[in-house]
């Protein structure tokens, strides 16, 4: 699919976006290992999280919608049954790593597929600490999809320093733990996001500036239901249109606050963003409110690598609004962003080039500065959500004629963007 833009004038109005993706994907895990039945209420229905339930539900989990709320069976520990075919994960990392832990530890062995890009993915980072706790798992020779998994006798509890941040490491780690009687613990320098150790309640400590998170059996899910906040990744897009589009103001009701995943409204706030944050409140132990931003005068920064953890899914955007700051935009320390949906250092890189700005692409990230001489380019999605949502909004700001190839990709994590997008487009 090939999105063209109508031309707008500003961004106005209100908007409830879908569940966070991340907090979604691990409501239905937690409770589909819980024994009984769990609600959940504002779940994102993406493609991702749709690959989550698929696998869950060939596990011998019940998951149905009713009304405007999911019902969750799950049969307790040690209760998923073994899947008669592959368990396909698509586009989702999360989906993918994550439950690599949960079925590591399991009696029965499975195997997990994803799609084209997903099977380009690292995977040996997961592998690495599950062999290490004893697990029997293994990916192709490129230690890419497919993973196997067979069941292991003797499974060991591990004290793990992560070499890379990565939260969907750590939960694969914290989630294979969680079968255990005695006490695992992962060892964070940077801090990721931290839902799964919220969500389950885990002790948390801090050692040196460092994060140590511990695991076991008797932090095992009971059923429950749930609430699952806006996605502040998703609201991110918003923030950025209606902060770069003149005469904008937006309320986005009910987003996510957690400090981990926070830093986009920070660095948008030094860049001289006007953000508001009102109505905060607590759905469990996740922190959220309600966002109100106003086109602003921006200017870049220089970002904190020790931010990078936090910000990662929202480097593309900020890049965006950063096209539209005094100085050029650049970021360094984000390796990470080439192991995502597709390499987003290159993907970005390469669409700037086509719309004629100054670009420099480094190991760990890119600068981008000059202004757009090319108003008509087609952009690459590259099939990544966050490339084809990212130039979505640089389209709608200034240079509607800009056209986006394999806009689709959108559905991974928020399906109605574009009609979201004409909500509020005036
Ligand atoms: C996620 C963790 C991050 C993030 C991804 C979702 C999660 O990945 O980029 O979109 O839900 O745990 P990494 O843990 O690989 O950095």
């Amino acid at each position: 699919m090939i999105k063209e833009f109508s031309k707008i004038s500003k961004i106005s109005g209100e908007l409830s976006l879908p569940g966070d993706k991340s907090i979604s994907h691990r409501a239905v895990m937690f409770a589909c290992l819980a024994k009984g039945q769990s609600e959940i209420s504002n779940l994102l229905e993406s493609e991702d999280v749709i690959s989550t339930m698929n696998c869950f539900r060939m596990l011998g989990c019940s998951i149905e919608k009713i009304k405007d709320k999911y019902i969750i069976i799950g049969n307790g520990f040690y209760g998923l049954r073994e899947a008669n075919d592959n368990l396909y994960c698509g586009n989702s990392g999360t989906t993918a790593r994550l439950i690599s832990g949960i079925l590591s530890v399991q009696k029965f062995k499975s195997i997990l597929t994803g799609d084209q890009s997903l099977s380009n993915r690292p995977m040996l980072r997961v592998i690495e600490p599950l062999k290490k706790m004893g697990c029997s798992i293994s990916a192709s020779y490129q230690n890419t999809m497919p993973i196997r998994i067979f069941p292991s006798q003797n499974l060991y509890p591990i004290n793990y320093e992560m070499p890379v941040p990565s939260a969907q490491v750590k939960s694969a780690i914290l989630l294979a733990g969680l079968h255990l009687e005695e006490s695992t613990t992962v060892i964070e320098e940077l801090p990721t996001r931290d839902h799964t150790e919220r969500m389950l309640d885990l002790p948390i400590e801090k050692v040196n500036e460092r994060t140590q998170i511990s695991v076991s059996k008797k932090y095992y899910p009971s059923a429950k239901e749930y609430f699952v906040p806006s996605d502040i990744s998703s609201a991110a897009f918003f923030i950025v249109l209606a902060l770069i589009k003149p005469n904008s103001e937006l309320l986005l009701k009910n987003v996510l606050l957690n400090e981990t995943r926070c830093g986009v409204i920070d660095v948008l706030t030094s860049m001289g963003g006007n953000i508001k944050i009102v109505n905060k409140k607590y759905s469990g132990s996740e922190k959220y409110g309600d966002i109100i931003a106003k086109s602003s005068e921006l200017r870049n920064i220089e970002i904190d690598k020790r931010l990078i953890p936090n910000i990662i899914d929202e480097i593309p955007v900020l890049s965006i609004a950063g096209l539209f700051a005094e100085d050029s935009f650049r970021i360094n320390g984000a390796a990470e962003l080439r192991f995502k949906e597709t390499d987003r250092i290159k993907a970005m890189s390469e669409n700037f080039k086509k719309l004629g700005l100054d670009v420099e692409e480094f190991d760990d990230g890119f600068e981008v500065g000059g202004r757009v001489k090319v108003h008509d380019a087609v952009i690459e999605s590259y099939n990544d959500h966050r490339i084809a949502m990212s130039f979505s909004i640089l389209a709608l700001a200034e240079y509607h004629n800009l056209r986006i190839n394999n806009a689709g990709c959108i559905a991974i994590s928020n399906p109605k963007f574009f009609e979201q997008l004409n909500q509020v487009s005036i």
